[in-house]
């Protein structure tokens, strides 16, 4: 195991769920932490409780001039930037046929553009100082598909292949997908189908605690930098899917 103490580490959507679940495990690590969602309010508030090595800034990551002044803004706190955690991502799931396109191009949106905009914003940085880790929160949907999450499945199988590809492209930087399975978060609060939200509910009687993911991610930091954990995937143990 490697200390965390000397990292800058960047995590979006940090202000609910497992990335706000991530902060708090990787605070305690004496990591510097710069932390971005759009919910400023809630980053301030954990950053104000964790303490001064976590800084953050609101962050769209739709948008890529504002996800490379995220990242120029953390190195410009901290110094330097080691470690990107993509984790931000929505899931307004629905049945094709209802045809909710803006609900699809949304998750295109966060979960594919995103992830890509923070891959552009950190990967010169990490090519110069020839060391740096992107971790991508993927999903069990990244490997199976259900009825009304063609779309949500369709951006994490893109996210695995994306990570997929970053890994093979270069020697010395270290890619992982963490691939959780049902967790308790907001996750699909926005969703807009009376029916699918019932279901989600259902889903969500057999569910993990955002902790165990962050577990995980940290875990995969830990590594020393020869050793590139590829992939995670963490499922409750009464999980079927
Ligand atoms: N929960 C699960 O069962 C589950 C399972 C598999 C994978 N995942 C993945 O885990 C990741 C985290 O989700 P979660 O479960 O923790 O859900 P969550 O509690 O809803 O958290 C999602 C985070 O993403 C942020 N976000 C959404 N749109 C954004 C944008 N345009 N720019 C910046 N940040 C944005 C939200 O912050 P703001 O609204 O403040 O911007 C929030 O902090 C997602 O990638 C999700 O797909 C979750």
């Amino acid at each position: 195991m490697t200390g965390l103490s000397d990292k800058v580490i960047l995590i979006t959507g940090a202000s609910s769920g497992i990335g706000e679940a991530t902060v708090r495990e990787l605070a305690a690590t004496g990591a510097r932490l710069f932390i971005g969602a759009r919910r400023g309010d809630r980053l301030q508030a954990l950053a104000e409780q964790l303490g001064p090595n976590i800084a953050w800034r609101e962050l769209d990551v739709t948008d890529a001039a504002n996800f490379k002044a995220f990242a120029d803004a953390a190195e410009a706190k901290f110094g330097r930037v080691d470690v990107l955690i993509n984790n931000a991502g929505v899931m307004p799931l629905s049945p094709l046929a209802a045809l909710k396109t803006d609900e699809w191009k949304r998750m295109i949106d966060v979960n594919i553009h995103g992830v890509l905009n923070g891959i552009a914003a950190v990967l010169p940085r990490f090519v110069a100082q020839q060391n740096g880790h992107v971790v991508n929160v993927a999903s069990v949907g990244a490997h199976l598909v259900l009825p009304t999450a063609a779309v949500y499945c369709g951006t994490k199988y893109a996210v695995w292949a994306i990570t997929e590809g970053l890994r093979q492209e270069h020697d010395d930087i270290r890619a992982t997908i963490i691939s959780p399975g049902v967790t308790a978060t907001e996750l699909g609060d926005d969703i807009s189908d009376p029916q699918v939200a019932a279901a989600l509910k259902d889903w969500r009687q057999k569910s993990l605690t955002p902790d165990a993911i962050a577990r995980a991610i940290r875990y995969a930091l830990e590594q020393p930098d020869g050793v590139d954990v590829n992939e995670v995937i963490v499922r409750p143990t009464a999980a079927n899917m």
